[in-house]
């Protein structure tokens, strides 16, 4: 071969066999981890989609439900419009999950879509209400009496069954206009869970990105494949992260932010796979002992 001499310098090259080489019991142990992290990861995906599809207030996971989580968005004001309120914003979002029936979510919604008129509580579907949305899905962490953390920072009323008009105000009033004809809802994230969920995601994501990248490094795909494909997820985490500081002050960086998911899905997804086959296509060619690329190597 030409790169015979590389065998020795590049330790892609020099390393490709070092999992297929390995006792049936590491292979077992990377081939469960490269799994659990395939299915983890399926299972994170499935997750953005039912926390953030609706964002928008539209069905369906799209670059919109990106602007209203990480930049806001700009929405058309007046008559017959809708009135985009930090409560709507969270109803869609994180607070979605409470809502205790599609029929809840649709009455509270409506209510607030149309600006949270105060005699509008009492209007529902049936015996559904804002107000008794309110008391059964939200007041048991946003009443004052809980006395919880979110409680004293977004109170709706002072006890568990008396949602207070003064109160919610500042939850369902519009977001402040700067220019006519449109008002500019705030973005999802507040920069406190901004914070939080970046501290979160940048310390747990790229470890085990690392991980998959040294495995696949391992493995005897082509050492210019690796070359090319092992540091990429990495760097699009980079992207990504970034993307969702500066989609705040630049809303085109949401762009950054979906290509990014995208890419990363599916050079890691890539990486795992390779190496997952990888682990069990039989021993590396030229015998077993596998650090010099052949049994020869080693010895002479
Ligand atoms: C299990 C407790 C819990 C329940 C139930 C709950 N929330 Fe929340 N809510 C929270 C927490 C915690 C936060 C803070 C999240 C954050 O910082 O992003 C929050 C934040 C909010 C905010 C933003 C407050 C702010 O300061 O900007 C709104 C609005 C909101 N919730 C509305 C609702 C509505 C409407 C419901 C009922 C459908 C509801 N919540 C049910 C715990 C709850």
């Amino acid at each position: 071969m030409d790169d015979e001499g590389m065998t020795h310098t590049n330790p892609l090259t020099r390393y490709a066999g070092v999992l297929a080489g390995l006792p049936a019991g590491p292979r077992l142990m990377l081939t469960a981890f490269l799994a659990l992290i395939g299915f983890g990861y399926l299972i994170a995906v499935a997750n953005i989609f039912s926390h953030h599809a609706n964002a928008d207030g539209n069905d369906g996971l799209s670059i919109d439900d990106l602007r209203a989580v990480y930049s806001g968005m700009d929405v058309p004001a007046g008559a017959g419009a809708e009135v985009p309120s930090r409560m709507l914003t969270m109803l869609r979002g994180e607070m979605r999950q409470y809502a205790s029936s599609e029929a809840h979510f649709t009455v509270l919604e409506g209510w607030l879509a149309k600006g949270a008129p105060e005699a509008g509580l009492e209007q529902g579907e049936g015996k559904i209400t804002p107000r008794r949305v309110l008391i059964l899905d939200c007041m048991r962490c946003h009443a004052l009496s809980t006395g919880t953390e979110i409680a004293k920072q977004a109170p709706f009323g002072p006890d568990e069954f008396t949602p207070d008009s003064a109160m919610l105000v500042r939850f369902t009033a519009p977001a402040k206009s700067k220019s006519p004809g449109v008002v500019r809802a705030a973005p999802q994230y507040t920069l406190p869970r901004l914070i939080l969920i970046s501290h979160q995601h940048m310390l747990a994501i790229p470890m085990f990105t690392l991980a998959v990248a040294i495995v696949f490094m391992l493995s005897r795909v082509p050492a210019r494949w690796k070359n090319a494909l092992t540091p990429l997820p990495m760097i699009i985490l980079v992207f990504d992260f970034s993307g969702w500081w500066l989609a705040r002050v630049a809303e085109p960086f949401v762009y950054v932010i979906a290509a990014a998911g995208g890419l990363f899905s599916a050079v890691l997804g890539f990486q795992i796979i390779a190496a997952a086959v990888d682990l069990w296509r039989g021993p590396p060619r030229g015998g077993p002992g596998m650090l010099g690329g052949g049994a020869g190597g080693a010895t002479s």
